[in-house]
């Protein structure tokens, strides 16, 4: 019977994952690490580089001359782009229109995958992203898939991008949402995927009390 499990969460762009993750994070006391914010991060870097994003070279070498740390401080993650605090920062429609480009770098993935692998080494935690049950932690104990619909994760996310006043139609997020998921499940490297053992979690119709109630349910199956 393990102790502390890890857990891994993948899911499209707004499916709710890290809302749920942080929660599920709480209630067990693990450590919640949203690995979107670290390639966030690194599209900031590319982004004040100002080289174009395409350029995989380019790309790469800013990725891998930069440091990207996480950190949790009262129990939130906070990123670091070498060493200022960028957590503030990672959710600009800039970012959100570039980022699938520069995530499907092998290079860039590898440098993150590393880091992400460290991270939940000692077990206890919760990981949210798109290939952490398929590629980061293929052992953990749990894998979760989170689905959701397209209008409603479109609803989920603008009221999110409105909490943090960037005002959006609901017509342009879903563009940018189902632009960024053909990307994320179409790119050759680590694409977006259910693990085969993974559990399908539809939250479209649920409340993210709801959905955290059944991912603990399933963790505790495991746990005992
Ligand atoms: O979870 P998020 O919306 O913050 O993720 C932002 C982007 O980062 C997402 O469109 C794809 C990429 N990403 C990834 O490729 N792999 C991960 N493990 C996490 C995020």
């Amino acid at each position: 019977m393990p102790g502390k499990i890890n857990i891994a969460i993948d899911g499209p762009a707004a499916s709710g994952k890290s809302t749920t993750a942080r929660l599920v994070a709480r209630a067990l006391n693990y450590i919640y690490i949203d690995t979107g914010a670290m390639y966030r991060a690194v599209t900031l870097a590319v982004l004040r580089a100002g080289i174009d994003p395409a350029d995989e070279n380019a790309v790469e070498n800013i990725a891998s001359g930069v440091q990207i740390r996480v950190q949790l401080i009262s129990g939130s993650q906070h990123t670091f782009l070498d060493g200022e605090d960028v957590s503030g920062n990672l959710r600009q429609p800039e970012i959100n229109r570039i980022i699938s480009i520069i995530s499907a770098f092998g290079g860039v993935r590898r440098l993150m995958v590393l880091q992400q692998q460290e991270l939940a080494r000692p077990g206890g935690v919760v990981m949210d992203g798109r290939d952490i049950g398929t590629v980061v932690l293929p052992e953990a104990e749990l894998k979760v898939f989170m689905l959701a619909g397209v209008e409603e994760r479109a609803r989920r996310r603008m009221a999110e991008l409105q909490a943090n006043g960037i005002e959006m139609s609901l017509k342009d997020v879903v563009a940018e949402i189902e632009n960024r998921d053909r990307i994320d499940s179409s790119r050759d490297v680590a694409p977006l995927k259910p693990a085969p053992e993974a559990r399908l979690l539809d939250t479209t119709e649920m409340s993210i009390e709801e959905q955290v109630r059944q991912i603990l349910h399933w963790a505790k199956q495991i746990i005992g």
